[in-house]
């Protein structure tokens, strides 16, 4: 592994383990994107997916907000998407300007058409290579994240062809090809346990995995089809970092939606932090979960176009149910999902300000 500058600031390492901290970490689920004027910028002058590919676009992207944001957001996130993986096994994405795939698995008679060998260091090391870069670029400010889309939520992109209300498609074949769907969920599942080591050994500090469809799914069908593939990227990232002899990592699982599966998850999934949408109080949250896991969240998006008053009220409020009046202790705090493109940059910069202030443990 290549060597870094030291780390300055572990706030969020220490909270993903469930350690007692001065005040809740922060970050926020696509803090660079369409919201910062100069991401924008970059972006008229490039394709989504370019950026990606060009570790040194993908890098000043990255550190975009953590240079406006500076000593106010406790971690960065590596500009990429979770649909870097389905291209990897050999289908085609555009970006038009939601995700599309011309051409989806109908049936798993298409499942010939992926790739039968994924070559992880050759399809993905573009991203290996924007992590060692933006590891560089950093120079210690704070942690780097690393992430992959569960292989749940990438199946149902993969034959749906795109983002979908219904689940049509992605639910007919869970019905009517189970055993199809249970085999290309885990032949997912391995490469993304690839894709994500080489994360770490390329530099990254944290991994997430993000189940963006978890709720679309009924409890039986959580547990029966996206569940298992979950523990095993948890179990084999875990045991090819050590197996390689580099250090462990905290591993976050946000499963949107799936609320209903927070106690089993907590039990045995093999997750540090558990990261939750805004449905769900925090105290209910941190009493189906007990002190197994760390909690992320959940401060509903739509609350950064509410104005200071109701921003600074919400986060006052989700800062005592996480904590209970309690010292601040294994809680990053984030929003409930990802930050939407109309948000004012300055409304997000009151937001990170009242999460210090309110979360402190001296309060
Ligand atoms: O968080 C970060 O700042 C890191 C970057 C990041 C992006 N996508 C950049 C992006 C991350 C972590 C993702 C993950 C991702 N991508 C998820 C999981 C998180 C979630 O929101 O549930 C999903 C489902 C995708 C798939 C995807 N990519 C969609 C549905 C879209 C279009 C809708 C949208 O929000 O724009 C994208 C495009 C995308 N990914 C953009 C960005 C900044 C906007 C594209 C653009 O610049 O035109």
């Amino acid at each position: 592994m290549a060597d870094f500058p030291p780390l300055k600031n572990d706030l969020i390492i220490r909270a993903a383990r469930g350690e007692q901290t001065e005040r809740a970490p922060v970050w926020i689920m696509r803090q660079a994107g369409r919201y910062l004027p100069e991401f924008r910028k970059v972006r008229e002058d490039h394709e989504f997916f370019e950026i990606c590919r060009t570790p040194a676009l993908a890098t000043e992207i990255t550190l975009q907000p953590i240079r406006r944001f500076t000593g106010l957001v406790d971690a960065s996130i590596i500009f990429c998407d979770i649909l870097v993986v389905p291209q990897a096994m050999g289908m085609e994405v555009l970006m038009a300007p939601g995700p599309v795939f011309p051409d989806p698995l109908n049936t798993p008679a298409d499942i010939a058409k992926l790739a039968t060998h994924v070559d992880v260091q050759k399809e993905l090391g573009y991203v290996f290579e924007a992590i060692t870069m933006t590891r560089r670029g950093l120079q210690g400010e704070v942690p780097l994240i690393g992430f992959c889309g569960a292989p749940w939520t990438l199946f149902a992109y993969m034959v749906e062809g795109g983002g979908s209300k219904f689940f049509v498609k992605s639910k007919t074949w869970l019905f009517k090809y189970p055993e199809e769907s249970k085999a290309l969920i885990m032949r997912i599942a391995d490469i993304c346990v690839e894709y994500l080591i080489g994360q770490v050994k390329a530099g990254a500090q944290l991994l997430q995995v993000f189940d963006s469809w978890a709720g679309e799914l009924s409890p039986d069908h959580f547990a029966t089809f996206s569940l298992p593939s979950l523990k095993h990227i948890a179990a084999g990232v875990r045991a090819g970092l050590d197996a390689a002899q580099v250090p462990q990592v905290p591993l976050i699982l946000f499963a949107k939606g799936a609320n209903h599966a927070l106690a089993s998850l907590a039990a045995d999934a093999g997750y540090d932090t558990l990261g939750l949408d805004w449905c769900i109080e925090p105290a209910e949250a941190r009493k189906l979960v007990g002190d197994k896991v760390a909690l992320q969240g959940n401060v509903d998006p739509n609350v950064l176009y509410g104005g200071r008053e109701a921003i600074e009220r919400e986060v006052k409020r989700t800062c005592a149910s996480f904590t209970g009046g309690k010292p601040t202790k294994g809680w990053i705090a984030n929003l409930g999902h990802g930050i939407t493109p109309g948000v004012d940059p300055e409304d997000l910069r009151f937001f990170f300000e009242c999460i210090h202030k309110y979360s402190a443990t001296a309060n």
